[in-house]
């Protein structure tokens, strides 16, 4: 294990692993990720059974399959229900009332978009539907998309337990009761109204557009910080294309827009309204 992980730094693979991931997922492991991702590549090769990192790095350049794997074990997909309760209480208590009496006639498009395994989706399905059941004519539905194959299958299964629901369970007890069926053991998931509107499908946020479905609130949250800057600004202003005028995007608390150029202006913290495209530079 030793003498892979020193033939990884001697033959300098680190700088060609960290150009392989930037160029796959738009991911820049820091500095001081280096040893996380050699770790979690020493697992790949270890599946693979290959000798070594040079092995591994013509094998996954050449290999669809293994890019597949290779971005899977890349990505850090930490997340968990009700993550940043503050959040939570801004679409309940602010945006779903204003967008009722305004909109109102229409579905609620709202877009997790990086929503690893997909306790933000169920989350955003459970605040959603306790909304719809006091609200006559109100209806939803929520897109789950993320680069990572492996963790879009977990959010399709949609079945939660320990640390994953612990802190909903604790703020919300009543709204964890009433929706999430389940128990400890067997572990717990939405009711079939909730997950009938709740899709989940992988997509990287730099890709082109495959539909032009258009969004009223989109959630990009923790997963800008695994960008530089030219990055950030790129997927911000894909997501900025994504919704609809006066549409809101919310970001992870540990990161901001206000170095990253871009047609957004804040809210509240980590809340974002879209303006039209130039508007905010004009203002400025
Ligand atoms: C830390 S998780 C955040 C999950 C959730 N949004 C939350 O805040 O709890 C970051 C997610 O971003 C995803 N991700 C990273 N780069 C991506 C890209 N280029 N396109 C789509 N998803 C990406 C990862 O696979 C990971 O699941």
């Amino acid at each position: 294990m030793e003498s892979d992980c020193s033939q990884l730094l001697e033959n300098g693979f680190t700088d060609e692993f960290i150009k392989l991931t930037h160029d796959f997922t738009g991911i820049t492991i820091k500095p001081e990720k280096r040893s996380m991702l050699e770790g979690r590549l020493r697992r790949r090769l270890r599946v693979l059974e290959l000798a070594d990192f040079t092995d591994y790095l013509s094998y996954v350049k050449k290999n669809q399959a293994e890019q597949e794997e290779f971005i899977n074990a890349v990505t850090t997909n930490e997340t968990y229900f009700y993550r940043t309760p503050r959040i939570w209480e801004y679409i309940s208590e602010q945006f779903l009332p204003q967008w009722h009496a305004r909109v109102g006639s229409r579905s609620l498009s709202v877009w997790s978009a990086a929503c690893s395994t997909g306790e933000e989706g169920h989350t955003l399905g459970i605040i959603l539907q306790s909304f719809k059941d006091k609200h006559t004519g109100f209806d939803y539905r929520v897109k789950g998309t993320d680069i990572d194959s492996s963790v879009v299958e977990k959010a399709r299964m949609g079945i939660y337990k320990g640390r994953a629901v612990q802190r909903f369970r604790e703020a919300k007890p009543e709204l964890f009761k009433q929706y999430l069926v389940g128990n400890d053991d067997a572990g717990y998931e939405v009711p079939p109204n909730i997950k009938s509107r709740l899709d989940f499908s992988a997509l990287n946020l730099f890709d082109e557009c495959r539909d032009m479905e258009k969004y009223d609130l989109v959630l990009l949250r923790n997963v800008l910080i695994y960008f530089v800057k030219e990055d950030q600004i790129a997927a911000v202003a894909a997501i900025h294309k994504r919704l609809h005028s006066g549409g809101v995007a919310i970001i992870g608390e540990s990161e901001s827009l206000n170095h990253v150029p871009c047609d957004f202006v804040p809210i509240l913290p980590t809340i974002y309204k879209a303006v039209p495209v130039g508007v905010e530079q004009q203002a400025v």
